[in-house]
Formats: structure tokens, C-alpha cells, sequence
């Protein structure tokens, strides 16, 4: 699309002016096309400032998750080069599903403003407000046993904890097995669904739901207690495009790791990350409850729990609530 050119050309010359005559040379079209095309990005929400003389700089991008906003400066070999970013889906994570049956390759991103029907964990709803939040999965495509699949939630959970820390200077505490919680309220999840053979996994996708610049209060009350935001916790509104590439560039890191030297790094920073260890914690999954103390994670990403008893029981799906 010429608008995305000619805001890579601006992007590329930023700080600087760049000519009406440069621009129609190097993409071969009129002036009149470039003025209307410039035009056309003031209405999409980008200030750029024309000098009669020297021509158009961009004062000011949008925060608007598209594609020639975050393909700019990605800083990563192929987490987010392939990237379909919609304005409203019903869920990122089934378009990434249907993209990945189709082919699209590792690495891809899909994006949405907002969600009609965002999944959460359990079959649960996620609220999906537009404009305002990050809702994202990603294609990966690891070598690897389906029962090893949930090493990547936690990969993921370690990856979106580093990245919120990079871009707001605040860590959160990884809740088992993917919940991101600021001062014990939720403010982001990953919902990771996979296509598989019997014995190998054809394709993950891995979806992200970062509460970026929404207020709590506009949740449903149920909801609205346990949950927070980025910015209710900085006191600041947050671009997200910079949240998102970081998001990428954490996720290419420790997927590097993951695949270099297993999964002992990564559970030794998730385990880094956890406020679980020790704590005395009540995990319920569909009817069943069950009370112990949290002790870690074994190799394939089960939590550890010792119940009253003394025996030590695997927990491999469920919620978790921190009593003591
Ligand atoms: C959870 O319950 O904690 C998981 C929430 C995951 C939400 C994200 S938003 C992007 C992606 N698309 C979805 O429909 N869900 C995930």
C-alpha cells in the first residue's frame, strides 16, 4: 500500500524533512498522489509537518497496532516479521489457528484492536475492549512432544514478565502457570492452544493478553477486582506499540533458549519470576480442590504441591489461589 511506503520513507528520514520530489521518485508516483496519501495519514492520526520548501517529517505516530507500526524498528529475526494485524476479530488465537493449518510460518503475529470473542484459560471469556490493550498469539512451530507443550506457556510467561519489565520498569510475579499479576491483580494472561500429532507438535499458538491502558473499573465487577492494568499501576498512559515489539524480541530470546538448552533456563527464571515457592496454596480444576504447599515445577512444567499429608503431587491444569 503507497501510505505504508511513504510512511516507511518517513519513518526512515525521521528527525529530517523529506522531499515531495524524493518521495514520488523513489515509490513513482505524482506529487498530487503523495499529498493525498499524506493527507490520508493526518486522518489516521499521524502529525506531519510539510515545509513548502523542504518537504514532510513526521512529528507523531498513533498508537494503533498495525503493521507499519510494528514492522518499524522490530528488533528480532522472525518473531513478528509475518504480521496480520486486524482492527476487530473475534479471537487472534483462532485466526493464528487457521493461519498456522494454512502454512503461515513460525514467527507469525496476529494482532487485534479489539476481540468479539477473546478466549481465557478454562473456556473462559476475556475482555476484549478496543483500542486500548494488547491481543496477540504467535505461531511456533517446536520440535517437540505434545505433553512438552506447556513448557512454551511458561516460556511465554517468563517472556511477557521481561518484556512489561523492560517497557514500564515494573517486574510482575508470574502466577502457576501463566497468570502476570501487579500487587496481587491480574494484568495479563496467556492462553497457549496447539494442533498436534500423537506424538509431535505440528504448531502452537500462543496467545497474550497484556491489560495495557484500560481502567479496571470499565470491567465487569467480577472481573474488575482481580484485575489491573499497565497504566493503573504506572499512573501513565502506554504506547503499545513498543510493549508489543518487546513482547517479540523476549519471546525469540528465551524460544532460542528453549530450543539451544532445553528447558532448565527457562524454568530457573520462571521459578525466579514465581511468588509460589512455599507458599501454602489451594488449586481448583473443574470440581476437584486440593490444598498444599507450593513447591516448584517439575521437568515438563506441572506444579509441585505438597499436600497436608506429606505426598507430593503433580497439578497439570487448575487455578490457583494463594491462602498463606
Ligand atoms: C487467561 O485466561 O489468563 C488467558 C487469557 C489469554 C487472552 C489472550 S488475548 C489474545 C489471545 N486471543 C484470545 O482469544 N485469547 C488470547
Amino acid at each position: 500500500m503507497l501510505n505504508e511506503k511513504i510512511l516507511k520513507l518517513l519513518k526512515e528520514n525521521r528527525g529530517d524533512y523529506t522531499s515531495g520530489t524524493e518521495i514520488s521518485r523513489s515509490l513513482d508516483v505524482s506529487r498530487t498522489a503523495v499529498w493525498k496519501h499524506i493527507e490520508g495519514l493526518r486522518k489516521a492520526g499521524y502529525s506531519i509537518d510539510a515545509v513548502p520548501s523542504s518537504g514532510y517529517k513526521l512529528a507523531g505516530s498513533p498508537d494503533i497496532l498495525t503493521h507499519a507500526e510494528i514492522d518499524a524498528g522490530l528488533k528480532t529475526r522472525y518473531i513478528g516479521k509475518n504480521i496480520h494485524a486486524f482492527s476487530l476479530t473475534d479471537s487472534t488465537n483462532t485466526k493464528a489457528f487457521e493461519l498456522a493449518l494454512h502454512g503461515a510460518p513460525e514467527g507469525t503475529l496476529v494482532v487485534a484492536e479489539g476481540q468479539r470473542k477473546g478466549k481465557g484459560r478454562l473456556g473462559r471469556r476475556w475482555e476484549s475492549p478496543k483500542g486500548v490493550n494488547i491481543y496477540t498469539s504467535i505461531i511456533l512451530r517446536p520440535r517437540i512432544a505434545p505433553s512438552s507443550a506447556s513448557q512454551i506457556t511458561l516460556l511465554a510467561a517468563v517472556a511477557a514478565a521481561r518484556a512489561i519489565e523492560k517497557t514500564t520498569k515494573i517486574l510482575p510475579d508470574i502466577k502457576w502457570p501463566n497468570d502476570l499479576l501487579i500487587r496481587g491483580k491480574k494484568a495479563a494472561g496467556i492462553l497457549m492452544e496447539l494442533d498436534s500429532e500423537a506424538d509431535m507438535v505440528n504448531f502452537i499458538v500462543l496467545g497474550i493478553g497484556i491489560d495495557v491502558n484500560m481502567e479496571p473499573a470499565s470491567l465487569p465487577h467480577d472481573v474488575a477486582r482481580v484485575a489491573t492494568s499497565l497504566m493503573n499501576e504506572t499512573g501513565r498512559r502506554l504506547e503499545r506499540v513498543p510493549v508489543i515489539q518487546e513482547l517479540c524480541r523476549q519471546i525469540e530470546k528465551w524460544y532460542e533458549i528453549f530450543k539451544k538448552e532445553g528447558f532448565g533456563p527457562v524454568i530457573t527464571e520462571w521459578e525466579r519470576l514465581s511468588i509460589m515457592a512455599g507458599k501454602y496454596v489451594r488449586v481448583s480444576f473443574l470440581k476437584d480442590t486440593k490444598e498444599g504447599v507450593a513447591l516448584g515445577l517439575d521437568t515438563d512444567g506441572a506444579l509441585l504441591l505438597r499436600l497436608p499429608t506429606g505426598r507430593i503431587e503433580r497439578v497439570v491444569a487448575g487455578d490457583v489461589t494463594m491462602i498463606r
